[in-house]
């Protein structure tokens, strides 16, 4: 029988300030056969009632733990935002609930349903927040929107309107030539290749089959916020006027001929360039 043995990040990325109490909790994982870096980003909202957006990777627990609790006593947590029910931000959720004991889990029906065969939810602990919907934190409001891509039906961002951060969750997911580079100094063809590849490849490829106009009213339900800066889990943070170009990107999507997805072949390249010859 095998065992799963968390393993440490390929690079390690402290945790970054990217607005006035928020900071993003990073980990870096290599490209399968290609030389190129992913995020798998969480957030920490230290407001009146400290909040944990996502909860990491189980392949990332011990580092995520540290930088996490680094920044916050466990006690203070009074608040889990659950995204979604995906394993690279629902890594750590047990741990988080047990070590903090005064956090709400917000989370929703669905992720009930669907999540309860790994996780066994504290029902009287949990606040179910859908699309659109709001929740009162001490000293903010937060606002539950969904972002344009997403690869859950039980997907919500999230939206403080004290500093303009939105989590986009799957949204943005790109990767990178070089983990240390922020979305400004990518060559601007090259992020429309990595959103558009990981988009229909890895999050959601029913973009093809969108009605655009009704895409485009979904897309206004985020966009139509008042952003300054994007976090999301698979990007570095987008600011300024990229926030523009990033939503005008994937805007189109519908309108975008997928691109193809390696296949076997791709898989007897990297396991024969990986393997060692027997002599
Ligand atoms: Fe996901
Ligand atoms: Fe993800």
């Amino acid at each position: 029988m095998s065992s799963f043995a968390p393993i440490a990040p390929t690079t390690y990325v402290p945790p970054t300030l990217v607005a006035k109490d928020t900071y993003v909790i990073h980990q870096v994982q290599e490209a399968l056969g290609e030389p190129l870096f992913v995020y798998l980003n969480s957030m920490v909202i230290l407001g009146k009632e400290p909040m944990i957006v996502d909860t990491g990777t189980p392949g990332n627990r011990q580092q995520w733990l540290e930088d996490v609790f680094g920044l916050v006593e466990p006690v203070d947590v009074q608040w889990v935002f659950l995204s979604h029910d995906d394993v690279d931000h629902s890594g750590n959720l047990d741990e988080v609930m047990e070590r903090c004991p005064n956090a709400k889990l917000v989370c929703s029906w669905a992720m009930i349903e669907r999540h309860s065969n790994c996780f066994s939810f504290p029902l009287e602990r949990c606040r179910w927040i859908m699309h659109e919907e709001s929740f009162d934190v001490g000293d903010r409001t937060m606002r539950a929107v969904r972002p344009p891509v997403f690869d859950s039906p039980t997907t919500r961002g999230l939206f403080d309107p004290t500093t303009g951060v939105y989590w986009a969750v799957d949204t943005f997911a790109t990767p990178l030539p070089d983990p240390h580079l922020g979305i400004a100094d990518l060559d601007p063809d090259f992020w429309e290749f990595g959103l558009t590849m990981f988009a229909f490849g890895a999050v959601s490829p029913w973009l093809a089959m969108l009605d655009h106009a009704k895409y485009g009213q979904h897309v206004d339900k985020s966009q139509s916020l008042d952003i300054t800066t994007i976090a999301a889990c698979h990007s570095p943070v987008i600011e300024g006027p990229l926030i523009e170009k990033a939503f005008e990107k994937v805007r189109a999507f519908p309108n975008v001929v997928p691109p193809p997805l390696p296949d076997q072949s791709v898989l007897d390249q990297i396991i024969a360039a990986t393997s060692v010859p027997n002599d």
